[in-house]
């Protein structure tokens, strides 16, 4: 019943689109879905990539017996262990009983942690191929990226990398599946978000990754999630390769948290000095009403950031608090970075954003502004120089 597009002569796309779920990894919007990418290369053997969220397996298992029609499916290549890729394998070996699972040793070890499964294993190292009919895939590890089991399946034949969660994106595939035949302009955005959300921590190994398959002559990215690229792969590898390397473009996120609007006057006047003096790409979030999803998102795009907070009870803001833990978390570096609060009788919150600056290692730019109440004249003058100083070295950079 199902007509599947087919990637290349004889690989098949069967993966699924998640519309319901709220939440990526129950923490991230998922306003636009995300797809949980599966492929099905049918040669003398026939081999799966990847399989996809539990929550799909139903449709997810009809594909793949409508592609078999009758013949038997060899193999299982299992690139990622993270649920959203590894839910089905239990179900699909119910079906499958004599499918072999092929992965390396940290996938086995997963494999029996999560689906009880110990047998049938196919086990695979750095550069091993596995020849099957006009398709010769090989394998190479890719730890953290984004878990330690992570590996990728290059095709020799189809010059074709199956790259796991590497160069993937949220949103889901609106009836295209190649980038070629479908308007890919509102995946750039969330390919960061996804990127600052799900892969930001692990920068080293994925410059070990790209400078891996540098020696490859790929063709045809299949991620787990979002377009094959095929047309943009180079886009896609350009993104993924600044984002890795925490190089941010111009421009500026102010991130704020405010009871009261004290704390915002202050980010107001920032900003329009950052606008007067040239600065076209400003983004301002209350923290309080942004997802940080988001936040991270803006933070892992540009250069330059500003945050600000109010003392609440002797400490920070505590959603200004949870945002410097998620930076923190994913070790961004290289950022200019600027702070600035207020207090109403004791003031903690600016001296813990200078404590959060220096561990972070990250250039402080112009002078922090701390101000007692309500905004006078001087400190609003004190957030424009603020403002004019991160502009000039922004420009000076
Ligand atoms: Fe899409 Fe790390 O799983």
């Amino acid at each position: 019943m199902y007509k599947l597009k087919e990637i290349s002569d004889k690989i098949f796309y069967v993966g699924v689109n998640d519309r319901q779920k709220s939440l990526f990894e129950n923490m991230w919007p998922l306003p636009y879905g995300v797809s949980y990418n599966s492929y099905l290369i049918v040669d003398e053997k026939i081999v799966l990539v990847d399989t996809v969220d539990v929550c799909y397996s139903d449709i997810f298992l009809k594909k793949i017996a409508d592609a078999l029609n009758g013949r038997k499916l060899d193999y299982l290549i299992i690139d990622h262990m993270e649920p959203d890729h590894a839910g089905s394998i239990r179900l699909l070996r119910q079906q499958y009983p004599d499918v072999q699972l092929v992965g390396n040793k940290y996938t086995f070890g997963m494999l029996e942690g999560f689906h009880g499964i110990t047998r049938g294993l196919y086990e695979v190292k750095e550069g091993d191929t596995l020849n099957i009919g006009r398709h010769q895939l090989s394998f190479y590890m890719a730890p953290m990226v984004h878990w330690p089991e992570v590996m990728v399946t290059y095709d020799a034949t189809d010059k074709i990398l199956f790259s796991a969660d590497a160069f993937g994106t949220y949103g889901t595939l609106d009836g295209g599946v190649i980038d070629s035949e479908m308007n890919v302009e509102h995946y750039w955005e969330e390919m960061i978000r996804y990127y600052s959300n799900i892969v930001g921590k692990y920068g080293n190994p994925v410059q070990r990754l790209l400078h891996k398959l540098s020696a490859f002559d790929i063709q045809t990215i299949c991620s787990t999630h979002g377009p094959v690229w095929r047309e943009h792969k180079q886009k896609a590898i350009e993104i993924y390769d600044r984002l890795s390397r925490y190089e941010g473009e111009d421009g500026v996120v102010i991130a704020y948290g405010s009871m009261y609007g004290n704390t915002e006057q202050m980010a107001e006047a920032i900003a329009s000095a950052l606008a007067e003096n040239g600065v076209r790409n400003i983004v301002i979030h209350d923290v309080s009403k942004s997802p940080a999803s988001y936040i991270l998102k803006d933070i892992f795009k540009y250069k330059g950031l500003i945050i600000g907070s109010p003392t609440y009870c002797n400490s920070l803001f505590p959603e200004v608090e949870s945002l410097l833990s998620k930076i923190e978390i994913r070790e961004v570096k290289n950022r200019l970075f600027g702070y600035f609060g207020s207090f109403s009788w004791a003031g903690t919150a600016v001296k813990r954003l200078a404590a959060f600056g220096e561990k972070m290692k990250w250039e402080t730019v112009g002078t922090p502004v701390e101000q007692k109440q309500a905004l006078k004249a001087d400190k609003y003058e004190a957030c424009r120089a603020l403002g004019e100083a991160m502009a000039k070295q922004l420009i000076n950079e």
